[in-house]
């Protein structure tokens, strides 16, 4: 779905479907240098990373695996606890594997420094992430980022995988969701 459409639902586009796309790219072919002698098994958190996922393994020239993961943090509203519970575990055995976490977005990073660890715990050789967004509170948390594609503030954002309950993941860009849509 086209951006046009829901125009009434958002207040302004932070990232291009052109902006992402080119980023992708970049980001592709610096994973693609990193990752070549090695290979690499991309581990996707379902749902909002469908999308990078989907462009930035088609974008990379290496022969790449791709596994997924469910994950729930525990804890109330909307705040995230750091607390998660596995909904789908992965397929892969990770022993001696270099893994890469492949995110929509880091916010507290509170699931992502468990999954850091959850999945160093399980043999692999290495595990990086890459993330096309960060907001300023990821800078918080000691969380070692190591590809990133946009910071981005500190607003509700939709789009490209991200969702308002359900909704919008499949808009091309990135956009900040009005607030009289949800109140
Ligand atoms: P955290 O880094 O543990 O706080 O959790 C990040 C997760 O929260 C992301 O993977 C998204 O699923 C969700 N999230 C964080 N910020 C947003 C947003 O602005 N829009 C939609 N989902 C978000
Ligand atoms: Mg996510």
């Amino acid at each position: 779905m086209d951006l046009d459409k829901v125009a009434g639902d958002i207040t302004k586009v932070l990232v291009t479907p052109e902006q992402i796309q080119s980023k992708i790219k970049e980001l592709a072919a610096q994973l693609d240098a990193h990752y070549a002698d090695k290979g690499v098994l991309l581990v996707g958190v379902l749902k909002g990373a469908v999308m990078v996922m989907a462009d930035l393994s088609r974008a990379m020239q290496i022969p790449v695996q791709m596994d997924w993961m469910a994950v729930s943090s525990y804890g109330h509203g909307t705040q995230s606890s750091g607390v998660v519970r596995i909904l789908k575990d992965l397929d892969a055995d990770l022993i001696g594997r270099h893994v890469l976490i492949v995110e929509d977005i880091i916010d507290s990073g509170l699931t992502l420094s468990w999954l850091i660890s959850n999945l160093e715990a399980r043999g692999a050789a290495s595990v990086e992430i890459v993330a096309l967004l960060r907001k300023p509170e990821a800078a918080k948390v000691d969380v070692n980022v190591r590809w990133i594609g946009f910071d981005i503030p500190n607003e509700f954002v939709v789009g490209y995988g991200l969702d308002y309950a359900e909704n919008y993941r499949t808009l091309p860009g990135v956009a900040v969701l009005d607030p009289k849509t949800y109140s």
